[in-house]
C-alpha cells in the first residue's frame, strides 16, 4: 500500500531521528544488497543491526532471498550502512515507498550509494556469474509514467528536474575495472546498460528482444528507482548487476528462468563479489 504523507521531509526526518538515537555514528556510504549479495555486510567491523520492523514506517521485504535489516559498521575506516533486503515495485509498494530509505539515508549523512542486483543477460558476450557495472540505464517504468520524483518537489532534497546522463559516477566505474583486474575478474567484469521492468514475471521472448534492440545489456526488477532518488539528492552512485541467467530470446529454447536457480547462482559467487565491493571502497578512499 502507499501513503505519500510518509514520503515528506518531516516524516522522513522523524525516521532519521529514530535511527540516530540507535546508531552512534553517521554513515557516509549506503550499500544496497541485491539478490545474493546478503553476504556483503559480513565485511563490516563492529556491526550494529536494526531490523526494518523495528523502524517506524519502514517498509518490509517480502521476497525470498531478501532479509530485512540495516547493518551499520565500518570498513577501512569508512562508515557504512548496508540495506540487507530491498524493495521492489512488483511487491505492491508504490514507486515512492521503494525509495524511501534513500532519502532517510540522505538525512543521516550518506554521500554515496552502491547498488547491486541480480539480472538476466541480453548481451551474448556476458556469461552467467559475470558482473556488469552500470554505465547507464533504461527506465521502462518511467517510460510508462511511474517515477518516484513525480509530484511536488521538495528542494531540501534536490531540484525539480534531475539530469540523468551522468548518473553513474565515472571515477567509481574506472576504479571498478581496476579492481576487477587486480582480483582476476577482468574477463568477467563488463560495463553496460541495465533495463528495469516492473516484474514479477520474467520477460517474454518478444520483450527480451525489444529491450536488446533498445540497447539494454542486462534486465532486472530493481535499482533504477533508488538511483533516481539518490541522484536527485546529490549522492554519487555506483551500481552493478550480477548476471544469474541469460534472457531467453528464441522460441526454440526450452529453458526458462526461475528464482531458485537465480539465488543459487548468486550464492556461488558471493565471496568474489564481496571482495570486489570491498576493494572498490578501499580504492575509492585513496583518491
Ligand atoms: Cl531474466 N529478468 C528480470 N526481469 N529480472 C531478472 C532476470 C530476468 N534474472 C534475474 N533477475
Amino acid at each position: 500500500g502507499d501513503n505519500t504523507d510518509e514520503f515528506n521531509y518531516e516524516s522522513l526526518e522523524t525516521v532519521a531521528e529514530f535511527i540516530r538515537s540507535k546508531i552512534p555514528f553517521s554513515p557516509k556510504l549506503l550499500i544496497i544488497c541485491g539478490t545474493g549479495m546478503a553476504g556483503i555486510p559480513e565485511v563490516l567491523d563492529n556491526p550494529i543491526v536494526l531490523n526494518y520492523n523495528e523502524i517506524p514506517t519502514f517498509p518490509l521485504s517480502t521476497v525470498q532471498g531478501h532479509a530485512g535489516k540495516l547493518v551499520f559498521g565500518t570498513l577501512n575506516g569508512v562508515k557504512i550502512v548496508c540495506m540487507k533486503g530491498r524493495f521492489h515495485y512488483f511487491e505492491g509498494y508504490s514507486i515512492k515507498t521503494i525509495t524511501k530509505p534513500i532519502r532517510i539515508m540522505k538525512l543521516l549523512g550518506v554521500k554515496a550509494m552502491f547498488a547491486t542486483n541480480a539480472a538476466g543477460s541480453l548481451n551474448p558476450k556476458f556469461q552467467v556469474g559475470d558482473i556488469m557495472v552500470l554505465r547507464d540505464h533504461l527506465n521502462m517504468l518511467s517510460f510508462g509514467g511511474e517515477n518516484p520524483l513525480r509530484g511536488p518537489n521538495d528542494s531540501r532534497f534536490g531540484e525539480r528536474f534531475t539530469p540523468m546522463n551522468k548518473a553513474y559516477d565515472r571515477q567509481l566505474i574506472k576504479i571498478a575495472h581496476e579492481v576487477a583486474k587486480d582480483i582476476g575478474l577482468a574477463d568477467n567484469c563488463h560495463e553496460g546498460v541495465f533495463a528495469i521492468v516492473s516484474g514479477p514475471n520474467y520477460e517474454s521472448v518478444a520483450e527480451a528482444r525489444a529491450l536488446s534492440i533498445l540497447g539494454a545489456d542486462t534486465v532486472g526488477m530493481s535499482t533504477v528507482p533508488e538511483v533516481l532518488v539518490a541522484r536527485h539528492c546529490g549522492m554519487a552512485v555506483f551500481a552493478f548487476s550480477f548476471i544469474t541467467n541469460r534472457c531467453i530470446v528464441s522460441y526454440e529454447e526450452n529453458d526458462e528462468p526461475n528464482h531458485r536457480n537465480i539465488l543459487n547462482v548468486a550464492d556461488q559467487r558471493s565471496e568474489k563479489v564481496k571482495e570486489f565491493v570491498c576493494k572498490i571502497i578501499e580504492k575509492s578512499q585513496e583518491r
